[in-house]
């Protein structure tokens, strides 16, 4: 009687831990591994990288394949960082080797054990196929991330193959922001690549360079899609301008492709009434683009929108280059004036950019957080 008591007692006591086991496991799964995003580092049409976080001392995999029965596997790499008295871990795969503009289905696990949903990425166009595509353009969030959040559920639901970002997506770069930051894009980022460039409010932190994986040294790097050169541009400081101009001008001699869009952080020209227009990148590269035949340059950083006249030479000129300054995805927001390179400027408005790439034309739409339209427009290339 009494050892079967005892029996009974241990059998709930085992109960009981494994109970607080299971509970503090799904914690600790719900807990990790998050933040899960797609970008490149080599060419679209037939790589995808994947970035994920995780608890320490973790070995993690991604299968994929065409279908949810994912025929191939490749295993990550970490790499940890300490931020204040926390050590960060991310996971990096990259899959080689895919169909061009094909669907794949993938989920990535770690040995905590865990495993994420399924989900599907889009691979991109190769490069100089002239088949359409969308672009989603996104910038300063300054942590307003229901904000960011909204803005990635209406990208989604308009079906764009990748989201560019403009930079200042935290306020000073610390790991709390990016960890809001990443749990606003949970489950949207794991199915549209988003490829950065950075932002001034990113700061000298390295939390950037560490959660996000991107071509050659990251900093400033070109990608093709499709029939548009993607050149990356770090603008934040003279110096940095003037380290890149050999980089720019031979990575624009050597592009085959018709369309070519740059972009960096801060404007070359803006009427923007809190920043302005940049004398320096005005110095420094606005010849070279001219000179290669760069269709637009996107910047953020003014917080408000602007859609240029085609300038070429420092004035309007039909051949020119159209500069577009990107409105906020937050809701930190400058006034805007009117100058000679001014054709539309609209400010006071939290908003993102859709940009449809069709044959010898891009289509721009610029649109408020509720869905309406801000600007609509249509480039022409000039000898596509
Ligand atoms: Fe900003």
């Amino acid at each position: 009687m009494r050892i079967n008591r005892h029996k009974k007692l241990f059998t709930i006591g085992g109960i009981v831990i494994l109970t607080l086991l299971l509970q503090l496991s799904l914690v600790f799964a719900q807990d990790f591994p998050r933040g899960l995003h797609l970008s490149w580092q080599n060419d679209p049409a037939t790589t995808m990288t994947l970035m994920w976080r995780s608890g320490p001392d973790t070995e993690g995999v991604v299968e994929y394949g065409t279908s949810p029965e994912y025929a191939y596997s490749v295993e990550s790499e970490v790499h940890s960082y300490r931020y204040g008295r926390t050590d960060v871990y991310w996971h990096t795969a990259e899959l080689t080797g895919l169909e061009p503009n094909t669907i794949y289905h993938y989920r990535v696990g770690t040995s905590e054990p865990w495993q994420s949903e399924n989900y599907t990425f889009k691979t991109g166009i190769p490069e100089g196929d002239d088949t359409p595509f969308r672009i989603a353009v996104i910038t300063d969030t300054h942590g307003h991330h229901d904000n960011q959040k909204k803005v990635l559920e209406a990208i989604k639901e308009e079906n764009v193959d990748f989201i560019l970002g403009l930079g200042d997506f935290t306020d000073t770069g610390n790991q709390v922001e990016w960890d809001i930051w990443f749990s606003a894009g949970e489950g949207l980022l794991s199915e549209m690549p988003f490829i950065s460039v950075h932002g001034n409010h990113e700061g000298n932190q390295t939390t950037y360079w560490e959660q996000f994986a991107y071509p050659g040294n990251e900093r400033w790097f070109s990608l093709d899609y499709g029939t548009v050169h993607l050149v990356f541009l770090m603008a934040a400081s003279e110096p940095l301008a003037v380290e890149q101009v050999p980089w720019i001008q031979q990575d624009l001699q050597a592009n085959n492709n018709p369309w070519t869009i740059a972009m960096g952080h801060i404007p070359l020209y803006s009427a923007g009434l809190n920043h302005g227009s940049s004398d320096y990148l005005i110095a420094h590269w606005a010849s070279i683009f001219d000179e290669h035949g760069v269709n637009l340059y996107l910047a953020g950083h003014n917080h408000c929108y602007e859609r240029s006249l085609p300038v070429k030479d420092g004035r309007v000129d039909a051949e020119g280059v159209m500069y577009i300054t990107h409105g906020p995805v937050g809701e930190k927001l400058y006034a805007v004036g009117q100058e000679w390179w001014t054709d539309v400027a609209i400010e006071n408005v939290s908003m993102y950019v859709l940009y449809s790439v069709e044959g010898s034309q891009i289509k721009g739409t610029a649109k408020a957080l509720d869905g309406s339209i801000l600007d609509e427009f249509v480039l022409e290339h000039p000898s596509f």
